[in-house]
């Protein structure tokens, strides 16, 4: 057996926490080595350092059998290890070939070099079917394509052991199809995949073996064909973890949310959401699904106030809120989990005290007469931070930006929570999350609705929207083309209305 990778005995350790811990990882020329763990496991700083971002406290590394000290990125990738991160580094005015070439020798003029290299970008693009333009500009593709040209970046640099870091996060149902053909076509060609991810449904997919980390110990390295889900997720949390969501039927009250034939334009000034009505009631969760980019968006923002609707009506508990600006809306008894944490649910530069009050703070218990009481914001944070099982270094005064995005999302929930709005609108709140912190989110929903709250749940995960909801609305093309009983319908039928071929009764 031929490692092309091994890692041994890695210790590395930051301020106040040991991120590895004593783990070994040897990685088979040829395969999909899947690297599981929850956030905060571990998995990151593992790969950053055999990327030479970090230097490890203790242990050795070998390439190809030859002992290694990998102490910059440069190193890495005369090694032949390249690395696509979890947030892409892409300059958005700047074409493809640009991006690629970025950071390489400009040795001749930079005409001639831009031609040859995107002669070489469009071959290597064919050679694994990546379909990418060398001349496209990168703020002019998708999300999807950018991920292929920092896979192109690494096949130019004739990367041989290419590590990705949660790849599939960002991705819609049919790029991470997409991606995993594109995996398994690297390997053919002979290159060495590092997966890192949290998403078992992938790794069973596309993995042959998978090394498991939980809180910076090596739990176990098994073959992906010997295993099923269920096992590595009690590896990865360290119990049984439950799929399905637990919960009685919902015993539906008075409507609470009231959408009547709402129009609302997107960013280009085009019709988004059309005539669309919807009502949610109290102690239910409608469920909204809808392949990306079909009006959800611009549905919410017009929802919780972010966007003005051209036309229509929205109602909280009788009351017309459709032209109030969000704070009131929010004051009415609306409560937002945004799709967006980073845009619209925390302030990364502020401590989580500060972020866990970030609607209440001019308010009593928070503030007197205009002057915040921190006595009573750090009590409010540890409060939460209790209940939620809020993972944060430093307590109350952890910045947000240094937090996990499970504990983040927790930290959104909590706060939203605890004002206890009449009305929930909830968008993706688990994407991206692993699934312990899945798990716990579902549970806190379904909660809510037992208090009798109205949600609706807005999601692109099919799996979440059948577990968790008790009606589910279809949107599609900005209309609704469907409402059906969650458990008279399936993926298939659902699947079907997403994609405008099959309408329902309204
Ligand atoms: N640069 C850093 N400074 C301090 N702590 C860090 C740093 N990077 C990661 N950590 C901490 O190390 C632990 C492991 O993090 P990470 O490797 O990112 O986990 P994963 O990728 O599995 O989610 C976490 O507790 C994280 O907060
Ligand atoms: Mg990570």
């Amino acid at each position: 057996m031929s490692f092309i990778i091994e890692m041994l005995n890695i210790t590395k350790d930051f301020p106040g926490i040991r991120a590895n811990d004593n783990v070994t990882l040897q990685v088979e020329k040829g395969s999909i080595h899947a690297l599981l763990g929850e956030n905060g496991a571990g998995k990151s700083t593992l790969m950053s350092i055999l990327f030479g971002l970090y230097e490890p406290d203790a242990g050795s590394i070998r390439v190809r059998g030859e002992p290694v000290i990998i102490n910059n990125p440069n190193i890495a990738t005369q090694l032949g290890i390249g690395m696509v991160h979890q947030h892409f580094k892409l300059v958005h005015n700047f074409t493809v070939t640009e991006n690629i070439i970025l950071g390489l020798e400009p040795r001749q003029g930079l005409s001639i070099d831009i031609k040859k290299a995107s002669l070489k970008v469009a071959e290597l693009s064919k050679l694994y079917s990546l379909d990418v333009d060398p001349f496209s500009k990168i703020e002019d593709i998708s999300v999807g394509m950018h991920q292929r040209v920092e896979i192109l970046k690494m096949l130019y640099r004739d990367a041989e052991i290419l590590i990705f870091d949660e790849p599939t996060a960002v991705l819609t149902p049919q790029e991470i199809h997409e991606l995993m053909a594109v995996m398994r076509r690297l390997v053919e060609e002979g290159k060495t995949i590092l997966l890192i991810t949290h998403k078992l449904k992938e790794i069973k997919a596309v993995a042959d073996i998978c090394t498991v980390l939980r809180r910076g110990k090596l739990i176990n390295t098994v073959e992906v064909k010997n295993t099923d889900e269920a096992a590595m997720a009690e590896m990865m949390v360290g119990r049984e973890v439950s799929f399905s969501v637990d919960k009685s039927p919902a015993k539906p009250g008075e409507v609470v949310l009231e959408i009547e034939k709402l129009n609302v334009k997107n960013s280009k000034g085009l019709l988004a959401v059309k005539d669309l009505s919807l009502s949610v009631k109290k102690g239910e969760i409608l469920g909204l699904c809808g392949i990306d980019g079909n009006g959800q968006t611009e549905l919410i923002q017009a929802l919780t106030g972010l966007t003005k609707i051209e036309s229509g009506s929205v109602k909280i508990l009788g009351k017309e809120v459709a032209s109030l600006p969000v704070r009131q809306r929010l004051d009415m008894g609306l409560g937002h989990i945004p799709e967006d944490r980073h845009r619209h649910g925390l302030v990364l530069d502020f401590r989580l005290d500060e972020n866990l009050v970030m609607h209440s703070y001019g308010h009593l218990p928070y503030a007197h007469y205009g002057v915040l009481d921190f006595y009573a914001i750090r009590k409010n944070a540890e409060r939460l931070i209790k209940e939620f099982d809020v993972r944060a270094g430093q307590g109350p005064d952890t910045l947000a930006r240094s937090m996990s995005g499970g504990n983040q999302q927790k930290a959104i929930l909590a706060r939203e929570i605890d004002r206890s709005p009449e009305a929930f609108i909830i968008a993706q709140p688990t994407r991206g999350l692993d699934v312990g912190a899945i798990e716990y989110i579902h549970k806190r929903i379904v909660a809510e609705r037992d208090k009798n709250k109205a949600i609706l749940l807005v999601s692109l995960e099919l799996d979440e929207i059948l577990n968790v909801s008790d009606r589910i609305a279809v949107i599609y093309d900005g209309m609704i083309v469907g409402i059906v009983d969650t458990d008279k319908t399936d993926e298939y039928e659902l699947g079907l209305m997403m994609s405008g071929s099959l309408r329902k009764a309204v």
